[in-house]
């Protein structure tokens, strides 16, 4: 899988998956899609809570709902997010997301694209946002 063709695509997604975002106490929506590595795609958006703690990030959404329907295996996930006014700048997923997306992902393989619009985007390895992480890897 060239994971590049896929770029545009899944940067339009997680614009659509931000319109339905739920943040009436932040107002700062994210969006995200995330590819399959055989090249399914599933879409996420963050989901406030009044209590604040059972709040969802947009990257889990994403990831719950994928593992929940029995995928297992990713190539790459695209992220956008800011406030009601718009993407301004590039939103880099939270310490809890890159922990789950250590979970199920190669750190050296899979793909963080922060995005701004579908040609203003930036590239991270997981590896490069969660160096030295603690994975399955470490219980073996
Ligand atoms: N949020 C995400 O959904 N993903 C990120 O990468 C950063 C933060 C959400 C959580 C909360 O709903 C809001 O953004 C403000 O922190």
């Amino acid at each position: 899988m060239n994971i590049e063709e896929f770029i545009p695509m899944l940067i339009e997604k997680a614009f659509e998956m931000r319109a339905f975002s739920y943040t009436p106490y932040s107002n700062f929506k994210v969006g995200a899609a995330l590819l399959t590595k055989k090249g399914t795609v599933y879409g996420g958006c963050n989901i406030e809570n009044a209590a604040y703690g059972p709040s969802n990030c947009a990257e889990r959404t994403a990831f719950f709902k994928a593992v929940s329907e029995g995928e297992r295996e990713f190539a790459a996930i695209a992220i956008v997010g800011g406030s009601e006014d718009g993407v301004k700048d590039f939103c880099a997923p939270c310490g809890v997301c890159r922990q789950v997306m250590a979970e199920f992902c190669d750190p050296d393989e899979f793909m963080i694209i922060l995005a701004k619009s579908s040609d203003e985007y930036i590239k991270y390895s997981l590896k490069e946002l969660l160096p030295l992480g603690f994975s399955s890897k470490n219980l073996k």
